[in-house]
């Protein structure tokens, strides 16, 4: 339980505060709607209205120095390729060449087989009364997913995946441990020696495509990507799309197990899984907080946020906000008629992997209820994972009946 204090204190990289940060946000939402954190400098809006017309204003927000609070203070120079960490114009051109091989008729079409991974997984658990199922399937599953779109091969997936998400874990809380982590993540990405075999063995994925995709560039050339470009967007989708959709498997299997009734609903009508999981990710964001650097003073419920700060966008904090959702907010509603939450951001950098990304949910809630209608969290063999914009479960123990 993480403790409310007068004034209050929020802090992405406190651990105590990442266990339960929604006190704390309340708090800020009703009496501190812009927060001003003085030890890591930087500023905070957490109400529904703020962070979505903060997250579209990317005029006066920018990503260019980077989205997580550590990069911008890091001042770190952007990759390229890399479209979550660009402003227009060059981020319309690199999103909208990726947008055209990551399409959701791409994503539709791949179901048989993200079904048929899952399933293994699954089906490799039969006669276990007790498991890991982050280990099992939440950190499996996407990795895979991606390998088979991105054309890597299954045996060096796991390797990929555990230095892509080494780079975003935090061994303390603090936001030095996070920079120290960001520069050595960023010089370890090598997913070169893929590219340079898949130039000779083009395949129907999307490595090959983007090594053959012909575009005009923001300024006005007509070329090929580089390798550095590549690089950079294959890196991107490794990195956003797994820890990510690891932590909506491991919230889904907590919270459902805390929520009995509703798991029985769904066991016995699957129709209602695709508005489940888009509840899921209003109420439990898996990337709660997206960082911004302020391109000019703006003014901010009153004050002035000078040019140069970080801005946080508390999304986790939008989609539990009562001024939007009413009294309910705190509670898990699967037949809630959502419309639209934040949890995969809003405007220019809306998440491209959303439609794979509820895909993968989906199938693995599916799935999961088809073998196990039931199951408890041991809460005390389980453990969270620490990331300074990721927050779920690095490990989540059940047991099953
Ligand atoms: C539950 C899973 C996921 C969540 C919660 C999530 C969340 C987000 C959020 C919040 C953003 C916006 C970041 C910002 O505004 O700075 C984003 C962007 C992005 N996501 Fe996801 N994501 C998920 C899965 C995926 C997957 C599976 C992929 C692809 C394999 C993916 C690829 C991307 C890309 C490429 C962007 C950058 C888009 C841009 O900047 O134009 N994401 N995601």
């Amino acid at each position: 339980m993480s403790s409310v204090l007068n004034p209050p204190y929020y802090d992405p990289y406190d651990f105590d505060i990442d266990a339960d940060p929604y006190p704390v946000w309340k708090q800020l939402r009703d009496h501190h709607p812009l927060y001003y954190n003085d030890r890591h400098d930087f500023y905070a809006v957490t109400r529904w209205d703020d962070v979505e017309a903060g997250l579209k204003n990317h005029e006066v927000y920018l990503s260019s120095h980077g989205t997580l609070l550590e990069m911008i203070k890091a001042d770190m120079e952007m990759p390229p390729g890399m479209v979550i960490f660009d402003d227009p114009p060059s981020h319309t051109v690199y999103r909208g060449l990726l947008s055209r091989v990551f399409t959701p008729k791409r994503m539709n079409a791949i179901e048989p087989q993200v079904r048929r991974y899952c399933a293994e997984m699954l089906d490799s658990l039969a006669g276990r009364t007790r498991f890991d199922i982050i280990e099992e399937l939440g950190a499996k599953m996407p990795m895979r997913v991606i390998g088979m779109l991105l054309g890597i091969p299954e045996e060096d997936q796991q390797a990929l995946r555990d230095k892509s998400d080494a780079g975003l874990r935090l061994d303390r809380g603090d936001m030095d441990a996070a920079v120290h982590n960001m520069s050595n993540s960023a010089a370890e990405g090598d997913f070169g020696e893929y590219l340079d075999w898949r130039k000779d063995n083009p395949s129907d994925d999307v490595m090959t495509q983007l090594v053959h995709a012909e575009f005009t560039d923001h300024t006005g050339e007509r070329r090929n990507l580089t390798r550095d470009e590549i690089l950079g967007y294959v890196m991107l989708l490794a990195g956003a799309g797994n820890e990510t959709t690891t932590r909506l498997i491991g919230w889904t299997v907590k919270t459902l197990a805390e929520y009995p009734d509703q798991r029985r609903e769904l066991v016995d009508d699957r129709s209602l899984i695709p508005n489940a999981i888009e509840e899921m990710l209003r109420y439990e964001a898996p990337s709660p907080t997206q960082a911004r650097y302020v391109a000019t003073d703006v003014e901010v419920h009153g004050q002035v946020v000078p040019e140069g700060s970080a801005m946080l966008f508390v999304d986790g904090s939008a989609n539990r906000d009562e001024r939007k959702w009413g009294p309910t907010a705190d509670r898990l509603d699967i037949h809630r008629e959502i419309g639209h939450h934040l949890s995969f951001g809003y405007g220019l950098h809306f998440c491209l992997g959303a439609a794979l990304a509820r895909l993968e949910g989906r199938v693995a809630l599916d799935e999961i209820l088809s073998r196990f209608p039931e199951w408890s969290v041991d809460f005390e063999a389980s453990e969270r994972a620490h990331t300074s914009s990721v927050r779920g479960w690095d490990k989540l123990t059940i047991n099953v009946n």
